[in-house]
Parts: structure tokens; sequence; C-alpha cells
């Protein structure tokens, strides 16, 4: 099966997160116990431990993990964390909380992440960011699984499609095809 090549320290804005199948980076009231019961390629997250510079997310995704590190710990940059009340949040070591555009932001946190990559952890910088025409690239994990409600990668009513171009295929614009059977529940004995 075509896989991504492994990811490289580049510079490069990440719009990075895993994601259902039908499209959700978190449930509802950010669950994340769905992200659990997944294989990923030997080495992946090591790959993102070693290329991420800086991380920038937003103050309901930082108040969400409770201040906990991303990587399960294994990855000690900087974070950034955009917020409109930067005063009443708890102080984190390494965390800056900063009140200010996605756009300049994103230029203090890619400066801080010292020539690697600044991984986007946020469903609505990332938004805007895409808007301004500052995401490198969209890199996605997609696990078997179905939400049905919680938290979508890309929430814009009204707006209008955004065209993508698949990174390292041929056909850039070649459909992806997949195909699931749902897990069975067992019956009770
Ligand atoms: N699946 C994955 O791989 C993965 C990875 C990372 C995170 N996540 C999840 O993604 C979810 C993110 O939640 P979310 O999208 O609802 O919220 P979010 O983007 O984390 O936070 C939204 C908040 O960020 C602040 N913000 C956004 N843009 C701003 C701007 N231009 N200026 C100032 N502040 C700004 C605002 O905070 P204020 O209200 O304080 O002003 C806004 O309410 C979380 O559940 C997190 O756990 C999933």
């Amino acid at each position: 099966m075509s896989d991504t090549e492994p990811q490289t320290a580049s510079g490069k804005v990440l719009w990075h997160f895993t994601m259902s199948l039908d499209g959700f980076v978190a449930g509802p009231e950010h669950a994340m116990d769905w992200l659990t019961g997944f294989t990923v390629r030997p080495g992946l997250i090591d790959e993102y431990v070693t290329t991420t510079g800086a991380i920038l997310g937003g103050r309901s995704g930082w108040d969400a993990i409770n201040a906990s590190r991303p990587y399960g710990g294994a990855w000690q940059g900087p974070i950034f964390v955009l917020t409109h009340h930067p005063e009443d949040a708890a102080p984190a070591a390494g965390v800056t909380f900063l009140n200010c555009g996605a756009a300049e932001a994103m230029r203090i946190a890619l400066a801080a992440a010292e020539g690697k990559n600044l991984e986007v952890f946020s469903p609505s910088i990332g938004r805007q960011l895409l808007e301004l025409g500052l995401i490198d690239e969209i890199d996605l994990h997609v696990v078997p699984v179905l939400l049905g409600d919680g938290i979508r990668l890309y929430d814009n009513p009204g707006g209008v499609p955004i065209r993508l171009h698949q990174v390292g295929q041929t056909d850039p614009i070649a459909a992806v095809n997949v195909r699931y059977r749902p897990v069975r529940i067992s019956s009770p004995a």
C-alpha cells in the first residue's frame, strides 16, 4: 500500500493530526480516548519528534490536555498557545501564551523552531493559516474509526472548496481508494 515518505525537517508549517476516517481530530468535549488500538508504521513517532522544532496550538486544546507534553513527553521543544486572554493561563515550562494574529503567532513559533518544522496542533488556527496561504503541508494519519461527532479538522460552513495536491504521488489529484469493514461487536455469551 502506498504511504507517505518519512517527514523531513526543513522549516515547514505542518497542519499535523491523527484523524478519524470521517474527519474528526477530537471527539465531543475534546475526547481523545478513541486514539488507541491502532498500529502505526515503525519509527513514525520518532520521525516527528526529530523533525519538529516548535508547536503552535490553541487555548482550548491546551486546556483540554491538562498541560501534558506532546508525543508522550518524548519531544521537548517550545510550545506556543494562542489565546485572547493569556492573563488567566497557568504558566508552564517551555510554553508561551500569545495574543496576536495567527500569522504573527506562526512567525514567532517558526523562528523558535530554528529550521525544523512547526506543527500546528489546532483546527481553528490551521484554518486561519490556510486562508492566509501559510500552511505548507496538511500531514494526516487517518485511523480506522468513525466518530460521528467532535471537532473537525476543517470546519468552515459556507466556505469554498479548498483543492489539494497529494504530496509524493505521480498523479497528485488522484482519488485515494480505501475499503473498510466494520468490526463486529461480539454478542454476549
Ligand atoms: N488528533 C490529533 O492528532 C490532535 C492533536 C492535537 C490536538 N488535538 C485536539 O484538537 C482539539 C483542538 O481544539 P479546538 O480546535 O476546539 O481549539 P483550539 O484551536 O485548540 O483552541 C481554540 C482557541 O484558540 C484561541 N485562538 C484561536 N485563534 C486565535 C487567534 N487568532 N487569536 C487569539 N486566540 C486564538 C482561542 O482561545 P481563547 O478562547 O482563549 O481566546 C480559541 O478559543 C483539542 O481537542 C485537541 O486535543 C488533536
